[in-house]
C-alpha cells in the first residue's frame, strides 16, 4: 500500500515532522512533486534540520528515500543539502535514490522565475524564486532536461539548446544574466557531476517492486492543497499537482495502490507569498500567532501571513483528496489565546452565506463567519493521550471532527519528534 501525506493548507503545515514520525512504519519514503521551494523541518535529539528536496525519511535507518519523477530537482541545492547532512553519518549512497525522470532545474530557470516575477510587479505570485514554474513549464513544453540526461554524452548540447531559448526570454525582459550566469553554470556542472555518485534509477520500478514485495510506501507531499495548480487559489499557486492524485503520476503508481491519505493542517492558517487568504489577521492577534508559532519561511525566511482556521477550504480539500485521517499541527501555538476562532462559512457581498469555495476567492470578497471557542490557556507539554487533554481543547477537536467527518488521529504539540499525541496510545 502507498499512504499519501499531504498539506491541506498553503504549505508549511508540518509535513516534514510527521513524515519523520511515521517513517519507521514504512520501508520507502518518496517525494512526488515540487522541489526546492519546499522546506521541511525536522527536530530530534536537539538537532533542527530543514530538508528541501531530500525526503524526510532520510534520518531513519533502513528506509529507501526516493526523489520521484514528479519532482523538479536543482543539482546545486541538492549538493548543498547532501553537504549539510554530512554530520549525521547517514548511509546516503545506499538509502537515497533519484528518478531519472525527475526534471532538472538549471540556473536560467531561476533567473526566469525572477524575471517573470519582476514583470508582474504588484501582481507577483511571491514565488520562492527557486525556478519551479519555469522548470515545470519546460517539462510540459517537452523541452526540459531530466536527471537521466546527465548520463548522456549529449548532455551539454541539450543544456545549451535549452539555455539559448531561455536567453531570448531573459533578453526580452531586459534581465541581466551575463553577470551571474557563468558562476552559476560552473556550480551547476560541478553539482551535476556530484549527483552522479548517487543512485539514478527508474524509480517507478523501485516503488512497484516494493509494493509487490508487500512493503509500505509513504508518499511525502510538498506545498499544500491550496497551492495546487488545478484546485488552489489560481494563479497564486505553485506549478505542480499537490493533491493525492499527484502521487500516482509523480511516482508511477496505480490509484488502487493508495491506502490512507493523511491530511495535515495547522490549528490555524498561514500563507507565504501573495494570494487570497480569507481568515488572515492583519492585527495584533496575527502578530502574536506569528511570534508564538515562529512563522517565518523555512526556505526563504519570509514572515508567514497568519489567520484563523478556515473550514470551507479544509472541507474542499478533504473532498478532492479523499483524506482518510487528519493530523492537527501546532496546537500549542494556540495555548496563549483566551478565545479561539474557526471560520465555518463565508458571507458573500450579496448577503448569501455559503461553505463552498467561490471560483475566485479574491474577487468574491468573502467575509468569514466565525464560531468562537474558549482557549485552554495551558501548556500541553505534559499531555500524552487524547483522553487527558484539557476540556476546552477536547471540545475544539470534537467540533472539528464532527464538521469534517474524519478522525483526527494525531495532534502535534511542539516541533520535536516526541511532541505528538496519538489517538490510541502514547507514541
Ligand atoms: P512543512 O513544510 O510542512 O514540513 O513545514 P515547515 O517545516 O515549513 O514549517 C513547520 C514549522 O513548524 C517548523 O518550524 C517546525 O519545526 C514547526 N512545528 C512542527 N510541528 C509543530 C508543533 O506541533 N508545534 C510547534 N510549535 N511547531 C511545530
Ligand atoms: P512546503 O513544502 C509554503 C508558495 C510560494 C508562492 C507560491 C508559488 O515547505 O510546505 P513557487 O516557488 O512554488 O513557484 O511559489 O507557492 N510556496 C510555498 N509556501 N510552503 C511551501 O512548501 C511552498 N512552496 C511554494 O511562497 O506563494
Ligand atoms: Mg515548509
Amino acid at each position: 500500500m502507498v499512504d499519501v501525506l499531504l498539506g491541506l493548507q498553503w504549505g508549511d503545515e508540518g509535513k516534514g515532522k510527521i513524515v519523520d514520525v511515521l517513517a519507521p512504519q514504512y520501508q520507502v519514503v518518496a517525494r512526488f512533486q515540487g522541489g526546492p521551494n519546499a522546506g521541511h523541518t525536522l527536530e530530534f535529539d536537539g538537532y533542527k534540520h530543514v530538508l528541501h528536496q531530500i525526503p524526510s525519511g532520510i534520518f531513519r535507518s533502513d528506509i529507501k528515500n526516493i526523489i520521484g519523477n514528479g519532482v523538479v530537482l536543482d543539482p546545486i541545492i541538492f549538493k548543498k543539502e547532501i553537504d549539510g547532512l554530512a554530520k549525521y553519518n547517514l548511509n546516503l549512497n545506499q538509502n537515497l535514490f533519484i528518478s531519472k525522470k525527475a526534471s532538472i532545474i538549471i540556473p536560467t530557470h531561476r533567473l526566469l522565475d525572477a524575471a517573470y516575477e519582476q514583470a508582474k510587479g504588484a501582481a507577483k505570485i511571491g514565488s520562492t524564486l527557486r525556478g519551479i514554474g519555469p522548470t515545470y513549464q519546460d517539462k510540459v513544453a517537452r523541452q526540459g532536461l531530466r536527471v537521466g540526461d546527465v548520463l548522456s554524452v549529449n548532455f551539454r548540447d541539450k543544456y545549451a539548446t535549452l539555455v539559448a531559448t531561455h536567453k531570448t526570454v531573459l533578453d526580452h525582459h531586459q534581465f541581466d544574466y551575463q553577470s551571474v550566469l557563468p558562476q552559476l553554470e560552473e556550480e551547476f556542472f560541478a553539482a551535476v557531476e556530484f549527483m552522479q555518485q548517487f543512485q539514478l534509477v527508474d524509480s517507478e520500478y523501485d516503488v512497484n517492486d516494493a509494493l509487490t514485495a508487500g512493503q509500505k510506501v509513504l508518499a511525502e507531499g510538498a506545498q499544500g492543497s491550496l497551492l495546487d495548480i488545478d484546485f488552489g487559489s489560481y494563479p497564486f499557486v505553485t506549478s505542480s499537482s499537490t493533491m493525492a492524485a499527484g502521487a500516482c503520476t509523480g511516482l508511477g503508481i496505480a490509484p488502487r495502490q493508495i491506502g490512507d491519505v493523511f491530511g495535515i493542517f495547522k490549528a490555524y492558517c498561514t500563507r507565504v507569498g501573495s494570494g487570497p487568504f480569507p481568515t488572515e489577521l492583519s492585527d495584533e492577534t496575527g502578530e502574536r500567532m506569528r511570534a508564538e508559532g515562529r512563522e517565518f519561511g523555512a526556505t526563504t525566511g519570509r514572515p508567514r501571513r497568519c489567520g484563523w482556521l478556515d473550514l470551507p477550504t479544509l472541507k474542499y480539500v478533504i473532498m478532492i483528496n479523499g483524506v482518510t485521517q487528519l493530523i492537527m499541527m501546532k496546537v500549542d501555538v494556540l495555548n496563549i489565546f483566551d478565545t479561539i476562532k474557526v471560520c465555518t462559512h463565508y458571507q458573500l457581498p450579496d448577503g448569501t452565506v455559503t461553505e463552498q469555495l467561490p471560483y475566485d476567492l479574491i474577487d468574491a470578497n468573502v467575509t468569514p463567519i466565525y464560531k468562537e471557542f474558549k482557549g485552554w490557556k495551558t501548556t500541553l507539554e505534559n499531555y500524552h493521550t487524547f483522553d487527558e487533554v484539557p476540556g476546552e481543547l477536547a471540545a475544539y477537536i470534537d467540533f472539528l471532527e464532527a464538521e469534517l467527518g474524519i478522525p483526527i488521529s494525531f495532534i502535534s504539540t511542539g516541533p520535536d519528534r516526541q511532541a505528538i499525541i496519538h489517538r490510541e496510545a502514547v507514541v
